[in-house]
C-alpha cells in the first residue's frame, strides 16, 4: 500500500514536471535565425564578420530579442549563385528560421530574395549591394544593413571629378556587384566632367590581373577605378604595385577595397582612397563600444562587414520590439524596422522607402593599417531605388 502510493505521488509528479516542461518550451518560444553567408572562398573572411558582428549585438541583448532566445543555424553559400537557390530554400522549408541574414555576394543574394518573396520569409540583407533588391525586387519582407552598389560608387564618382581627374578606367569582376559599382561610378564622375575610356573586367573569381594591367599601363588614365573585396582586393592592390602603377597612376575605389585586407596588403595599400559609409576612426561614441567588445571577444578589429552584420541584427531587434516578440504580427514587424533610426557605429541612419540605408559616405585614406576618414563625401546619400514600386 504504502510502496503504491509512492509509485503515485510520483507518477504525479513526473507528470506535472512534463507539463511544466512543455510549458515552459512554448512560453519561451526561439526566434531562429538562419544566416546563409560564404564560409570558403574568396569572400570567406566577408561572411565570419557578419556573423561575429551579428552575435555581437545579440549577445549584448543576454542572447534575447523580446524574451525570446535566438539561436542560429548556417549555411556556407560559397558565393556560388548556382546553388543559392537551394540553400535558401533550405533555410526556409527544413529549418524553417524566422528570418534569412544574408549574404556578402550580389548574384547570390538575388536568389535569396526570390525566395524571401515566395515565401513571404524576413530576409535581411547584411552586405550584397545588387541595386534590383532595393529597386524592381524590393519587397516589404527585404531590407538592407549595408549599402547598394550604386552608392559608393556614386560618392567616388564625385570625389574623382572633384579632384580633376579626366580620364578613368575602370576594372572589376564582372557580375552585378561590379558593374554596378562602376554605374555608379560612371554617373557621379561624368556628371562631373570626367570621361570613363575604357571598362575592363574579368570572371569572378579570378585574379589573374597581368594582361589587363598591361593594357592600364598602356592607355595612362589619370584614375583608375576598381571594385573588389576580400581575396581578391588583396591581389589586385599588391599586384597594382608589383606592376609599377602605384606612383604612375591613382588608384581608387569604393571601400571594400582596402576593408579588411590591410594587414595582408601592407604598404601596397598606403595612401589609397576609397570611399565608404565606415571608417576606422570614428569617434562617435557606438563606434568606441562597438570595437572595444568586438576586439575582445573576437581579437581582431572589426571592419564594415562586421557593422553591417551588427545593424542586421538592430534592425531586427527593432522589429522584434515593435511587436514585442509576436513574429506572426508581420505588418507590425515591418512597421517597426522601416521607422528604426539604427544607432550604427558608422553613424545613425535610416531607412529609405525601398528599405537601404540612408548614410553618410565617408572619403577614407590608408594609413598604416587603419582606413582614416578624410570627411564625408556626400552627406545623407539614398539610393535612387530605380523601379522599387513601395
Ligand atoms: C557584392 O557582391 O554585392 C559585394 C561583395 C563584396 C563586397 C561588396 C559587395
Amino acid at each position: 500500500m504504502h510502496h503504491r502510493r509512492h509509485l503515485t505521488a510520483l507518477a504525479a509528479l513526473a507528470t506535472l514536471a512534463l507539463s511544466t516542461f512543455a510549458g515552459s518550451a512554448s512560453a519561451q518560444e526561439k526566434i531562429k535565425v538562419g544566416f546563409m553567408l560564404p564560409y570558403t572562398g574568396t569572400y570567406a573572411a566577408l561572411g565570419v564578420a557578419i556573423e561575429n558582428g551579428f552575435r555581437q549585438y545579440i549577445d549584448e541583448q543576454g542572447g534575447k530579442l523580446a524574451g525570446k532566445t535566438v539561436e542560429y543555424v548556417k549555411v556556407d553559400d560559397e558565393s556560388d549563385p548556382a546553388k543559392a537557390a537551394d540553400n535558401a530554400n533550405k533555410l526556409v522549408k527544413r529549418d524553417n528560421v524566422d528570418v534569412m541574414v544574408g549574404t556578402v555576394h550580389s548574384g547570390v543574394v538575388m536568389a535569396m530574395a526570390k525566395v524571401a518573396k515566395d515565401n513571404n520569409t524576413l530576409l535581411i540583407i547584411p552586405n550584397a549591394g545588387a541595386n534590383v533588391v532595393t529597386g524592381p525586387l524590393c519587397a516589404p519582407n527585404i531590407f538592407r544593413s549595408s549599402f547598394s552598389n550604386w552608392q559608393p560608387g556614386f560618392a567616388m564618382g564625385k570625389v574623382a571629378a572633384d579632384k580633376k581627374y579626366k580620364t578613368a578606367v575602370t576594372l572589376t569582376w564582372k557580375y552585378a556587384a561590379g558593374d554596378e559599382s562602376v554605374g555608379g561610378f560612371k554617373e557621379g564622375f561624368e556628371a562631373g566632367g570626367g570621361k570613363v575610356v575604357k571598362e575592363l573586367t574579368l570572371p569572378f573569381p579570378n585574379v589573374e590581373f597581368q594582361a589587363l594591367l598591361t593594357e592600364i599601363a598602356s592607355i595612362k588614365p589619370d584614375v583608375v577605378y576598381t571594385f573588389f573585396a576580400g581575396g581578391g582586393a588583396v591581389k589586385l592592390v599588391k599586384d597594382f604595385a608589383a606592376a609599377g602603377l602605384k606612383d604612375k597612376i591613382a588608384l581608387v575605389g569604393p571601400g571594400f577595397l582596402t576593408d579588411g585586407t590591410l594587414e595582408a596588403q601592407g604598404k601596397d595599400a598606403e595612401g589609397l582612397l576609397t570611399t565608404l559609409h565606415y571608417a576606422d576612426d570614428l569617434t562617435n561614441k557606438k563606434d568606441q563600444a562597438f570595437t572595444l567588445q568586438y576586439a575582445k571577444t573576437y581579437k581582431l578589429q572589426p571592419d564594415v562587414y562586421a557593422v553591417q552584420g551588427y545593424d542586421a541584427a538592430q534592425m531586427l531587434a527593432a522589429g522584434v520590439n515593435a511587436v514585442k516578440g509576436d513574429l506572426k504580427n508581420r505588418d507590425g514587424l515591418v512597421k517597426g524596422i522601416e521607422a528604426a533610426k539604427i544607432d550604427s557605429p558608422r553613424g545613425a541612419f535610416t531607412l529609405s522607402k525601398a528599405h537601404n540605408p540612408v548614410q553618410d559616405i565617408y572619403l577614407r585614406k590608408v594609413v598604416g593599417k587603419e582606413n582614416k576618414n578624410q570627411g564625408v563625401a556626400v552627406q545623407a546619400l539614398a539610393d535612387p531605388a530605380r523601379g522599387c514600386k513601395m
